[in-house]
């Protein structure tokens, strides 16, 4: 079998890493992938360096919204498969600062698609066969949920903060695409992942870390918001299972029925931790209930995020494989296990962010 040829964008970041790394412990050799990312503050070789000596595994540090460098990449490689994570991806940085947020996920989005298109477009108009973009997105796109109800493909657009609304019109393009030009591709909106390598900004690593350094656990508004949590291996095998057996020009969405209130989350990590902690641990003293700080809501927090997986179940066979207890549990035995992967990635600019976003609570 040829050897497929896979273009990666914004794999050194949390969950383009994951999928890296499993794809190519999946694929072994069958498989290449090229692997472009700017590095921003959310992108770390140090995610890659199970790979990072890989004869098929190549990195490219780059930009996507640069036209000449991703048209090279075409140019220079026969490109199989997109699968596309880049993005600037944290909310409450879209609500500082909206306008990296366009440039990178709304405008980057469309020099990719552009390259890819006119590699991948045959004479008569038509695609090479076995070539595919597949375009990874959010569930955020869809809103807010009230008490009941669930996100389903058909599921209206309304996005509400300057990152889902970027990603929103992403997605938009990505179909723009598929309808004017019959441009072979996939979205997928996807719920939150948790699990190794997701930089401490985010709820999960966020609460882990402060916990483990006897500091306030910032919580938003009440604590009631309610997310639908999913294992990042599950999300990075739905990624795969769509683009190898899903329907070309589909959406489909992937989430883990595993809805939890962000104050339970909270409290679910502080117990884990007072768990895996040895008595004798200095740490453990520090980790209490006391440590919870309620703060100033977030602009615009969306009430409640839920997907039905119902599409990608009956067509692709994909379902979430691992309970919350579970990877919870091995989430936080790996962020415990990998204390030093936190001094590369946070470099100061966690401690500068936290501080800064911290001051105005
Ligand atoms: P992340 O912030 O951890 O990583 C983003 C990566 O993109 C980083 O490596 C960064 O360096 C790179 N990048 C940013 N701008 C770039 C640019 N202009 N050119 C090239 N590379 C650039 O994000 P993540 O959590 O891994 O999310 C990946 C994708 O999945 C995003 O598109 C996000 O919208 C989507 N998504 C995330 C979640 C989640 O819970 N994290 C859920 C659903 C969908
Ligand atoms: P986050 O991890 O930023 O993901 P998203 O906003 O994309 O869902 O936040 C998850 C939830 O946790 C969200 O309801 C906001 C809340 N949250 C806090 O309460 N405190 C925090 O410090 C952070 C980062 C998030």
């Amino acid at each position: 079998m040829p050897v497929k040829t896979y273009l990666v964008t914004g794999g050194a970041g949390f969950i383009g890493s994951n999928y890296i790394n499993y794809m190519l412990k999946k694929y072994g050799e069958s498989i290449r992938i090229i692997n472009l990312d700017k590095l921003t503050y959310a992108g770390n070789l140090e995610n890659l360096k199970e790979v990072e000596t890989n004869k098929n595994y190549t990195f490219v540090k780059g930009d996507i919204c640069d036209k000449g460098l991703v048209t090279k990449l075409f140019r220079e490689n026969d490109i199989d498969r997109v699968v596309h994570f880049a993005a600037e991806s944290h909310v409450d940085r879209s609500i500082r600062n909206p306008e990296t947020f366009v440039v990178t996920n709304v405008l980057g989005t469309m020099v990719l698609l552009n390259a890819a298109k006119d590699a991948w477009v045959q004479a008569d108009g038509t695609f090479a066969e076995g070539k595919k973009f597949l375009h990874v997105s959010t569930d955020e796109v869809y809103g807010s949920l009230g008490e009941t109800g669930y996100f389903y493909e058909t599921t209206p657009y309304d996005p509400h903060s300057p990152y889902s609304a970027s990603k929103a019109s992403s997605d938009l393009l990505v179909k723009s695409y598929m309808d004017t030009y019959g441009f072979p591709a996939n979205i997928t909106n996807c719920s939150n992942n948790y699990g190794p390598f997701q930089f401490p900004e985010k709820l999960i690593p966020l609460m882990i870390y402060n916990a483990l350094s006897g500091k306030e656990l910032p919580v938003y508004g009440d604590g009631l918001n309610i997310r639908d949590w999913l294992y990042v291996e599950d999300h990075v095998k739905g990624i795969d299972m769509v683009q190898e057996k899903g329907r070309l020009f589909q959406t489909y969405n992937i989430g883990g029925h595993n809805e939890k209130t962000n104050i339970e989350i909270v409290h679910i990590i502080l117990d884990t931790l007072q768990k895996f902690l040895g008595d004798g641990d200095e740490r453990k003293a520090k980790i209490n209930n006391g440590l919870i700080r309620f703060v100033q809501d977030r602009k615009g927090h969306d009430r409640r995020y839920a997907i039905a997986p119902d599409k990608i179940r009956a067509e692709v066979g994909w379902y979430p494989e691992t309970n919350f207890e579970e990877g919870i549990r091995k989430t936080i035995r790996w962020y415990l296990d990998n204390e030093e992967w936190k001094d590369h990635v946070l470099n100061g600019e966690y401690q500068k962010y936290y501080d800064e976003m911290y001051s105005q609570k």
